[in-house]
């Protein structure tokens, strides 16, 4: 049987800068590098997950909107090698978006900020368009870079489909989550920042994110995996069950950038192909350990035997 991964989200160009520091307000810095390449929470997500599951039968199927441009292009190209099904995602007036990053050279960390464009003109109505789509699906993912009713309209739809929903809280909502969302979410995955500011609790350490996990249950989600950068991923049971599984270390760091998106994409093909959820949640650290020591974003997702290779060295 073919399982699949149905991913609604955005699309941008990354627009990349490394650079010693960040720019001050009126001031000119010299960077060091430049990059353009593809981007976009959800279809970073998408490339992801695509390549995790290349040649396994099971595929992964996009829905977006792009504009009628070159940034619309970056995405085609990107889609077509990593074999996403974007045969839903239309073009439209409206320009493509882009993401300005900001990355330290030296720890690879980053700032962004994102304009998302054409992927933000989606309406709830056209994601219903798509609902035998969703409801085919094995496993749904989405993020916040869409506008916060298409976004549940996607969730509902899945949901009322009897298909897993996964909710990536990113980027982190500048105001509260209506409460839909969370109680529509079968897994729920926030990095460190995002968790602390829907649970409304500092999360400087261990301790800090079982507390925020706590929080996030109680306002509704069932499975918390809280990602922790270097430290891997904490997650806590419908049930109550807390586990770190730690991060794999794949060789030195160059961008951590996309590092959330790959492992929501490799921790939602895994899924699908039907791992128990710790094992899933293993899948998208190694899948997200590989793309931190890559740079750009969708460009840096690996591909199957790449994750595979790791999971196995690291047993
Ligand atoms: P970003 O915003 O930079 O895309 P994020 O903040 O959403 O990422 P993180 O919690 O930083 O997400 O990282 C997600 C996952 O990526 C972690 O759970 C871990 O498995 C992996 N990861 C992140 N940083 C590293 C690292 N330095 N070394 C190995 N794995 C890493
Ligand atoms: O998660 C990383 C992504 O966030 C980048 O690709 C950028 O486009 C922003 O949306």
């Amino acid at each position: 049987m073919s399982n699949k991964v149905f991913i609604l989200g955005s699309f941008v160009a990354d627009v990349a800068f490394r650079s010693s520091r960040l720019p001050a307000w009126g001031e000119t810095l010299m960077g060091s590098n430049f990059a353009l390449g593809p981007g976009g929470k959800g279809s970073n997500q998408a490339v992801a997950a695509a390549r995790a599951l290349a040649g396994s039968g099971h595929k992964a199927q996009f829905l977006s909107k792009l504009g009628d441009d070159a940034f619309g292009k970056l995405a085609r190209d990107i889609w077509e090698d990593a074999g996403v099904d974007a045969s839903l995602t239309r073009n439209c007036i409206v320009a493509t978006g882009a993401a300005a990053i900001l990355i330290d050279e030296k720890s690879g960390e980053n700032a962004i900020i994102i304009v998302p464009g054409a992927c933000f003109t989606l309406t709830p109505a056209e994601v219903e368009e798509a609902t035998d789509d969703i409801r085919s699906a094995t496993v749904f993912l989405t993020q916040l870079e869409l506008p916060l009713n298409t976004v549940e309209r996607g969730l509902e739809l899945a949901r009322a489909g009897g298909v897993p929903t996964i909710l990536n809280p990113a980027p982190a909502p500048t105001h509260p989550l209506p409460d839909a969302l969370l109680a529509l979410s079968d897994y729920v995955i926030p990095n460190e920042t995002e968790a602390a500011i829907l649970s409304g609790l500092p999360v400087e350490n261990l301790e800090q994110a079982k507390a925020a996990a706590k929080k996030l249950q109680a306002l509704g989600a069932r499975n918390i995996i809280l990602t922790l950068g270097s430290q891997g991923a904490l997650v806590l049971t419908a049930e109550g069950t807390e586990t770190l599984v730690p991060s794999f270390n794949a060789g030195p760091v160059v961008e951590t950038t996309g590092a959330g998106d790959a492992f929501c994409g490799g921790f939602a093909a895994a899924l699908a192909e039907g791992q128990p959820l710790l094992e899933a949640v293993r899948f998208g650290c190694a899948t997200a350990g590989i793309s931190v020591t890559r740079p750009g974003t969708a460009p840096s997702m690996p591909k199957r035997a790449e994750i595979e290779a790791l999971l196995k060295k690291a047993s």
